[in-house]
């Protein structure tokens, strides 16, 4: 995965209310929804935490929403949890990313990706999980993580997992 380099008069910032979210579509209801209507709430909540890459314009290029969460021992594949406890283990969840249609197409996902995940690997260095997971709006967004070594978790055919190995290579820029 490549490094997450944007364009220079670019930037990455924590949602706030400044942020014209009401006009970003990225063809997606589900995902443009959260944004406009939920985003923000949630954050205030401390439940989740968005951050925004705004373009030149300051206008929303895309964004990604980040959790952290808790599965059961049960749900992850043997491999993962071989030498682990039986029992809730800690997971940091990719809850939402999108891109606006306009950005579609050019990388812009894929670094975007790797800058979320860039941000779950610093937080797992203060608080530890073991993996990172999503659940997936379509087939699509499915075909665009498996990409970048995302796997299915057995039973939970939209439910995906990066493992910490995977995490730290993407972090190290590998
Ligand atoms: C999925 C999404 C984030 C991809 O963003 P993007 O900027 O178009 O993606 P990129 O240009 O970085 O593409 C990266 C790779 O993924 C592929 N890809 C992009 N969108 C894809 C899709 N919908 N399905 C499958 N593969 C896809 C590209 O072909 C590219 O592969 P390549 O490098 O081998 O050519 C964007 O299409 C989007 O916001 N979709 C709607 C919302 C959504 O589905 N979000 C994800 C779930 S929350």
């Amino acid at each position: 995965m490549s490094g997450p380099r944007f364009p220079e008069a670019w930037s990455i910032e924590s949602l706030d209310k400044s942020h014209p979210r009401r006009k970003f579509q990225s063809g997606n209801n589900d995902v443009d929804e959260w944004l406009k209507k939920s985003a923000l709430q949630s954050q205030k909540k401390h439940l989740t935490t968005t951050k925004v890459l705004l373009g030149a314009e300051r206008e929303i290029v895309g964004y990604y929403t980040l959790a952290f969460s808790q599965v059961d021992f049960s749900d992850l594949p043997s491999d993962l949890v071989k030498k682990l406890p039986r029992r809730q283990l800690p997971v940091g969840v990719l809850a939402w990313l999108g891109v606006d249609r306009s950005y579609q197409g050019r990388g812009v996902g894929r670094r975007l990706l790797a800058t979320s995940l860039v941000d779950c690997h610093e937080a797992s260095q203060t608080f530890a999980f073991i993996a990172v997971i999503l659940d997936c709006v379509d087939e699509q967004a499915k075909r665009f993580y498996q990409q970048f070594d995302f796997q299915e978790l057995p039973g939970y055919p939209m439910r995906l997992y990066l493992p910490f190995k995977s995490l730290e290579a993407v972090a190290k820029g590998d």
